[in-house]
């Protein structure tokens, strides 16, 4: 078996620990200075201080002088899977129209749906492909994927047999969530009632029965699903083993906090509209709040208040959203620049939700999320850098050098 020692580490972030981290500790981020790490195969194996070098064969030797190690970032929120750009809406909303506008006259989701039932099953399995090694190479090593651009029986399990693909064919870790729930088709646009049947009686069993999805989400949201269609979509899936991880409160006060809590969401992710109602009822839960700052540049709409909730006790995570229309990038670099500069967040606290945080909202956790002994080795050396202060510093170059999943460099 490989046994690999990175030596001279400048820093080792990230060390030793694996729980949600919240309020005021966030802002501690662990560094081991001047380490050692030893992989075994796929996993950590230990760690530690180069006055205590192993003396254990080792296979290959990873000099670090001058640079850091992190563990691989975990993306718990992306719609990696989709047919063609939307450049067009991009420069429609440059010249003014908003994203809710768009959406109205059929553009936004409706338009990457009428794409993707289009699209062959190869062909959206190679897009998703290719961005999955595009993200491994700014350092993520765990990936949420969301169905939610077919919107009809066939299409919703087409993409999900894409994911299925994806999981078979990449050695990151993958999870895959079934959105069906992403908006209402225009042919149920006058029978709203049906649209939710189809996807309670017909698409959630099946999904379920032939291990499909991981989680169960909704966009429960002005102008897209209401509460008490949220309520029977994620009932049924709790009935079926299908946890919930959905969208809420990006375009208003929407309710999608309190009905994800009440059905145990695994997380509740964007969180643009949050007051006082919404923090108390995250307070006593265990849902990840997840915040996704790429969606709130791009679209050019105010941040949610992490600053606020990080102080009122809660933990964040921080994912990047990378889909077609409202966040084009999978970057977590930029991501975590995005947190310093709009969610007043500093670079440990974003580190931390980036990590073992976002590992807790894809439910991950005991396997990734940070460098420790029985975990799999999916982490990133950086270039030669002063801190870590410098990776969302150098906002739009890549500070990441090399990358290693399951063990193997790639
Ligand atoms: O997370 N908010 C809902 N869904 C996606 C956007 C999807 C799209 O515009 O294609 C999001 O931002
Ligand atoms: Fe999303």
């Amino acid at each position: 078996m490989n046994r690999t020692l990175i030596t001279n580490i400048k820093g080792l972030v990230q060390a030793n620990r694996s729980h949600v981290i919240m309020g005021s500790d966030m802002k501690e981020l662990p560094i081991i200075d001047d380490a050692w790490l030893l992989i075994q195969g796929e996993e950590i194996a230990a760690v530690g201080h180069m006055n205590h070098m192993p003396h254990s064969d080792v296979t290959d030797v990873i000099d670090a002088t001058n640079r850091f190690v992190l563990p691989a970032y975990c993306d718990s929120h992306t719609h990696i899977v989709f047919a063609g750009s939307r450049e067009g809406e991009f420069v429609d909303r440059v010249h003014g129209l908003t994203y809710e506008e768009i959406a109205k006259r059929g553009g936004g989701i409706l338009n990457s749906a009428k794409r993707l039932q289009t699209t062959s099953e190869d062909e959206l399995f190679e897009g998703a492909l290719s961005r999955i090694h595009e993200m491994t190479m700014t350092g993520t090593g765990a990936i949420e994927i969301k169905s939610g651009y077919g919107l009809s029986y066939d299409a919703e399990i087409k993409m999900l047999r894409v994911i299925r693909r994806l999981k078979e064919a990449s050695d990151l870790t993958i999870k895959a969530t079934f959105l069906g729930a992403h908006a209402f088709p225009a042919e149920f646009k006058e029978n709203r009632a049906a649209y939710v049947d189809l996807l309670v009686d017909r698409l959630i069993p099946l999904i379920a029965d032939e291990g499909l999805a991981d989680y169960n989400d909704v966009f429960c949201d002005r102008g897209f699903f209401t509460v008490n269609e949220t309520d029977r979509i994620l009932e049924a899936g709790n009935k079926h083993g299908l946890k919930p991880k959905i969208h809420a409160n990006e375009l208003d006060y929407s309710g999608g906090v309190q009905v994800g809590v009440k059905h145990h969401a695994l997380s509740v992710d964007h969180l643009e509209c949050v007051g006082d109602d919404e923090i108390k009822t995250l307070l006593g839960s265990k849902t990840m709040p997840t915040l996704l700052p790429g969606t709130a540049f791009f679209l050019k709409i105010h941040y949610p208040p992490a600053r606020k909730m990080i102080d009122a006790g809660l933990p964040v995570a921080l994912a990047s959203d990378y889909n077609p229309g409202s966040s084009p990038s999978g970057n977590m670099n930029f991501v975590l620049t995005l947190a310093c500069l709009y969610l007043g967040m500093s670079p440990e606290e974003a580190i931390n939700a980036a990590t073992l945080n976002s590992a807790y909202a894809m439910g991950v956790m005991d396997e990734l999320g940070s460098i420790a002994p029985h975990k799999k080795a999916n982490l990133f050396i950086t270039k030669e850098i002063p801190s870590v202060g410098y990776i969302p510093y150098a906002y739009g170059r890549n500070v990441v050098d090399k990358v290693m999943i399951n063990g193997k460099l790639k």
